[in-house]
C-alpha cells in the first residue's frame, strides 16, 4: 500500500463537448477523510463518477486502491452513495439490505451488525418511505457499509439534514476514519469543510486546493474554509 487509496494525475472528463473536469492532480489518502467541496455545478458528482467507475475519462490516470478506476476488482471496495437516493422506498429497512446485501454476498450477522451501526434496529422492519429524512440518509449509508468497502464514496450525504443528524452522521463517518476505513464526502456547504482532515477544493472543474485544511488556513491565513475558499478564488483570478 502506498499510503494513498486514490491517485490522479491530469484527470479529465469532457461531456457534450464541454471541459467538465479540467486535468486534476491530487491524492487522498487512505484511513483519513477527505472533503470534497465546491459550489453547485463545479463537477464533484462527476468526480465521484470518475472513482467509482461508472463516468468514464477522457485523459489522465486515475487509480483507485492501487488499481485503474472502474476496474472489476474494485467492484467490492468501494461503497458509493449517490447524490439522489438508490434505495427501494417500498420495501423495509431489513429487506433492503437483504436485497443489497445479497449482491455483495453479505450475511444475516453482517447485516444486523450494519442495522446496529447505523442505529435503525427500531425501524428494521419499517418501509423506508415511511422512514424521516435523516433515517432514510442512513439506510442509504448502511448499503454502502454492508458490502465492508475500504473506501466510501459518499456524495452530499448530509444535504438537506438537521444539524443534529448532520452531527449523528459525521460521527459515524469519523467512527468508519478510525476503522482505517478512507471516505471521500462531496458538499456544497463550507461549514462540512471544517470536519475534514483533508479537503479537495474544486471550481469550474479545477481544483484550488488538495491537502489538509489545517496548511489551507495557513496558506491564506483566514479562520474558515470558506474565507479559505474566496481567497483561493481572487488568487486564482490575480
Ligand atoms: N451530459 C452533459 N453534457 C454537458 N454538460 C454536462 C453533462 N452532464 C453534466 N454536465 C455539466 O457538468 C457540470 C458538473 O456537474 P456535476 O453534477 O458534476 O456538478 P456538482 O458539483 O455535483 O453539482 P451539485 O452540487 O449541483 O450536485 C455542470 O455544469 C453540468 O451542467
Ligand atoms: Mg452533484
Amino acid at each position: 500500500m502506498t499510503g494513498f487509496a486514490i491517485v490522479a494525475s491530469g484527470v479529465g472528463v469532457k461531456k457534450g463537448g464541454k471541459t467538465i473536469l479540467d486535468g486534476l492532480d491530487f491524492t487522498v489518502k487512505a484511513g483519513t477523510i477527505t472533503g470534497l467541496i465546491g459550489p453547485s455545478g463545479s463537477g464533484k458528482t462527476t468526480l465521484m463518477r470518475s472513482i467509482v467507475g461508472v463516468q468514464a475519462t477522457s485523459s489522465g490516470d486515475l487509480r483507485v486502491l492501487e488499481q485503474k478506476a472502474g476496474s472489476k476488482k474494485l467492484r467490492r471496495s468501494i461503497g458509493y452513495v449517490t447524490q439522489s437516493p438508490a434505495v427501494y422506498t417500498d420495501l423495509t429497512v431489513l429487506q433492503n439490505l437483504l436485497y443489497f446485501g445479497n449482491l455483495v454476498r453479505a450475511n444475516h450477522k453482517k447485516i444486523d451488525h450494519v442495522i446496529e451501526q447505523v442505529q435503525l434496529v427500531d425501524q428494521r422492519d419499517q418501509l423506508v418511505e415511511s422512514l424521516s429524512g435523516g433515517q432514510k440518509a442512513r439506510v442509504s449509508l448502511a448499503i454502502a457499509l454492508v458490502g465492508d468497502p475500504e473506501l466510501f464514496v459518499l456524495d452530499e450525504p448530509t444535504v438537506g439534514l438537521d444539524p443534529v443528524l448532520r452531527n449523528e452522521l459525521w460521527g459515524m463517518f469519523k467512527d468508519l476514519a478510525k476503522d482505517g476505513k478512507t471516505l471521500l464526502i462531496s458538499s456544497h456547504v463550507m461549514d462540512e469543510a471544517e470536519r475534514c482532515k483533508n479537503l479537495l477544493l474544486l471550481r469550474d472543474g479545477k481544483l484550488l486546493w488538495n491537502d489538509s485544511r489545517e496548511l489551507l488556513l495557513e496558506h491564506t491565513r483566514k479562520d474558515t474554509v470558506g474565507d479559505a475558499f474566496i481567497a483561493m478564488i481572487k488568487k486564482g483570478d490575480e
